[in-house]
């Protein structure tokens, strides 16, 4: 039986879990908690992976080739002109500044600009968002070539 002091306890420590939760780390470096953030935000509420990692025989992400580019293999029911074919590699944030990636997370246009084609989202991303998922991006290793 739960006494009075061991609900009290346990009221504490639930507390106490969501005041430390993945927001707000207080030990660990901005560095590592921002990069932490991106991880977050990419893996679990942005999905960007089912998108730009590429899939084995059964049709499940490859972790081995996480975030590395693959080919787009959902279609529109009806035909879109400009629907790409291919999610470019993201591993390493290749290719791009932080403010060419701000933009396309951001603003949702390419890093010059230009349109984005689909199925890639139009984000309007907070700059804080945007710059933990870059940074996550730049601290995972670059796709061979
Ligand atoms: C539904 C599929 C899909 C999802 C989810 C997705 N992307 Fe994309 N992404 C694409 C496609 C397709 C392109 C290529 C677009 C083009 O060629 O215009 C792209 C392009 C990009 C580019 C390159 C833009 C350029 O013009 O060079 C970046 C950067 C990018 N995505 C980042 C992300 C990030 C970060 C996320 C998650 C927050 C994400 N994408 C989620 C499909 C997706």
């Amino acid at each position: 039986m739960l006494t009075k002091f061991g609900l009290s306890i346990l009221f504490l420590t639930v507390a106490l879990a969501i005041s430390t939760g993945p927001a707000k780390p207080s030990t660990r470096s901005a560095d590592t908690s921002e990069i932490e953030r991106g991880r977050y935000l990419v893996e679990e509420v942005a999905k960007c992976a089912e998108c730009h990692t590429p899939r084995n025989a059964q049709g499940e992400l490859d972790r081995h080739a996480w975030l590395q580019g693959a080919p787009i293999w959902i279609m529109p029911v009806k035909h879109i002109a400009n629907w790409a074919d291919r999610a470019p590699a993201l591993a390493g944030f290749p290719g791009m500044t932080d403010e060419q990636g701000e933009r396309v997370l951001e603003q949702g246009t390419g890093p010059e600009g230009e349109t984005l084609r689909p199925p890639m989202h139009i984000y309007h991303m907070s700059h804080a968002d945007a710059k933990a998922i870059i940074a996550y991006l730049r601290s995972l290793p670059q796709a061979p070539h």
